[in-house]
């Protein structure tokens, strides 16, 4: 795009009065080409102006409530990461520091998540960008190690495929697509949401190259059954002489169960399980840019996937999808695990999921929807409308952006994508003030919406009215125009009908909503009309 409303760039460079406000500058009156790199430098402070400008319209990190990710960290963590941005985590020879950081992170995750190993010895695992790229190396792990064993028995090992829930994350079925494994999902249903761990066995067969368990559904939070599942499968593996293993996908849930619920037997105390991820930028308490995948021991990661490099004398066995990364997201891990240690994740993780409770609690006071997570599981709040016939949760998403908050509404996964349902995450800096707010505006947006027609009949109106604007013609002179008023009546009417009467059904209705639905019926009637 060319500067065409104002002087080229260097001229306005030339004239630009330094004594002038940045605002009075024309820097900011030039469009700079989005597409293009533009002919002549900015000075620092006006890009760092336009650039921060535009930067206000994203929505604010801390009342993204879509989101697992870390959105805030102490300011002495902040400091190491800023001191940090200019270290490239893969130079192990200059950085043998951070490189040890690193490895003192995968001995520590390997370890909560009880990998038996001797004291002394080091954990096999590696730091990664996100869960994403760890899936990907334990793949990858599971897919050459089925291929080895179906090589040397001289059985073809062209057609290997896995087994998850319909409810994996997309990262799942991007390893399969990119890695040629064929995904076998095991459909939802209604008021199911998780995979069913003995559906899940029956998809397996002799090209299986292993089942996925989730601790941590993506959709709700929820925690998969991973004990029963290495039951049922040690049965058939021992049944039919097959090796299937298990991957714990514990991208949430991983810095969750080991602190809040001891009890839950997910872990490497399973023996089939052999590879675990989780993401450090969740509830690892991280800013986005860090994961870690751990195997069970040396023999679950085929030796032929590690490169090693050879630093300070030491042998560094590396195993990622890329190269070149920065090294602060290691830091900041290594600070929060030696800063909260064991109890103090231990009362994060109890004080997120107290909120989750009580916010649960709230929604489910206003008598209007269905909670879809569960108490025990990521702290989570998914809810969806008990009656959606006249707006559903995606009106409810909107409303609330108008509020600040991002709660996305989104579809269960087949075959439960029918259901649609919000999704509040709780994390560590969403406190109880902002969740009581969150109530309210939720309440405010109910109240709005119930004042409106319906989506459907909105969407009619609308049509009917561009129509009779084009014909020139007023609305009630023509048939459609005639029969949508009609029925846009009758549907407020009904709809006005419903929900009084489901008030008396349900007694957490507050009773001033009836009159707020009247009055803004009425008004929007009247506007249609
Ligand atoms: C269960 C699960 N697996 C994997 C991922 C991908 O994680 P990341 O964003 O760390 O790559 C997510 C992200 O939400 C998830 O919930």
């Amino acid at each position: 795009m060319a500067l065409t409303t104002c002087k080229s760039m260097k001229e306005v460079s030339r004239v630009h009065n330094t004594i002038d406000s940045m605002f009075a500058s024309r820097y900011v009156q030039c469009e700079l080409p989005k597409f293009e790199i533009p002919m002549h430098e900015t000075p620092k402070d006006a890009a760092y102006q336009i650039i921060s400008d535009e930067l206000m319209l994203d929505g604010n990190p801390r009342l993204n409530l879509a989101s697992f990710v870390t959105t805030w960290m102490e300011p002495e963590c902040d400091k190491l990461i800023m001191s940090a941005l200019n270290k490239n985590y893969i130079d192990m020879d200059e950085y043998p520091i951070t490189t040890e950081l690193q490895d003192r992170c995968v001995n520590m995750v390997a370890r909560l998540f009880n990998a038996p190993i001797e004291e002394g010895e080091q954990a096999v695992g590696a730091g990664t960008v996100g869960s994403s790229e760890a899936i990907m190396l334990a793949g990858l792990a599971f897919k050459r190690k089925w291929q080895n064993e179906r090589k040397a028995a001289g059985l073809p090992w062209d057609k290997p495929n896995m087994v998850t829930g319909a409810n994996v994350q997309v990262c799942w079925e991007k390893f399969a697509r990119y890695f040629e494994v064929e995904l076998r999902e095991v459909k939802l249903k209604e008021d199911y949401y998780i995979m069913d761990p003995a559906k899940a066995v029956e998809l397996c067969d002799e090209n299986t190259i292993c089942v996925c368990a989730i601790l941590g559904s993506t959709y709700n939070g929820e925690f998969e059954d991973v004990q029963l599942l290495n039951d049922l499968l040690s049965e058939k593996n021992a049944e039919k002489g097959w090796h299937i293993p298990i991957h714990v996908d514990a991208a949430s849930g991983g810095f969750i169960a080991p602190f809040i619920y001891p009890d839950i037997v997910w872990d490497f105390r399973l023996p089939l399980v052999k590879s675990i991820n989780v993401s450090g930028h969740k509830y690892g308490l991280v800013y986005a840019g860090i994961g870690w995948v751990v195997w069970r021991n040396k023999e679950d990661l085929p030796e032929e996937l590690v490169f090693h490099v050879n630093y300070l004398g030491a042998d560094q066995p590396t195993f990622t999808l890329n190269f070149s990364k920065g090294a602060s997201q290691v830091i900041a891990q290594y600070y929060q695990l030696i800063r909260l240690g064991f109890q103090g994740y231990k009362s994060i993780m109890n004080n997120c999921a107290e909120n989750a409770k009580i916010l649960t609690s709230e929604i489910e006071k206003i008598g209007r929807f269905k909670i879809l997570s569960k108490e025990i599981g990521v702290p989570v709040v998914a809810f969806s409308l008990i009656d959606s016939s006249d707006h559903d949760e995606f009106e409810i998403s909107d409303g609330l952006r108008r509020y600040g908050w991002t709660v996305p509404a989104y579809t269960m996964a087949p075959d439960a994508q029918h259901v649609t349902l919000l999704r509040v995450v709780v994390r560590e800096d969403f406190s109880r003030s902002l969740a009581d707010r969150l109530v309210t505006d939720i309440k405010r947006v109910l109240a709005y919406l119930d004042a409106r027609p319906s989506k459907l009949i909105q969407a009619v109106t609308e049509a009917v009215q561009a129509e009779s604007k084009e014909k020139a013609v007023p609305l009630a002179s023509t048939v459609s125009g005639v029969k949508a008023t009609e029925a846009f009546e009758e549907v407020v009417h009904h709809s006005r009908k419903k929900k009084h009467h489901g008030a008396s059904h349900h007694h957490h209705h507050s009773h001033s909503r009836g009159h707020t639905n009247k009055k803004h019926a009425l008004h929007k009637s009247n506007g249609v009309c």
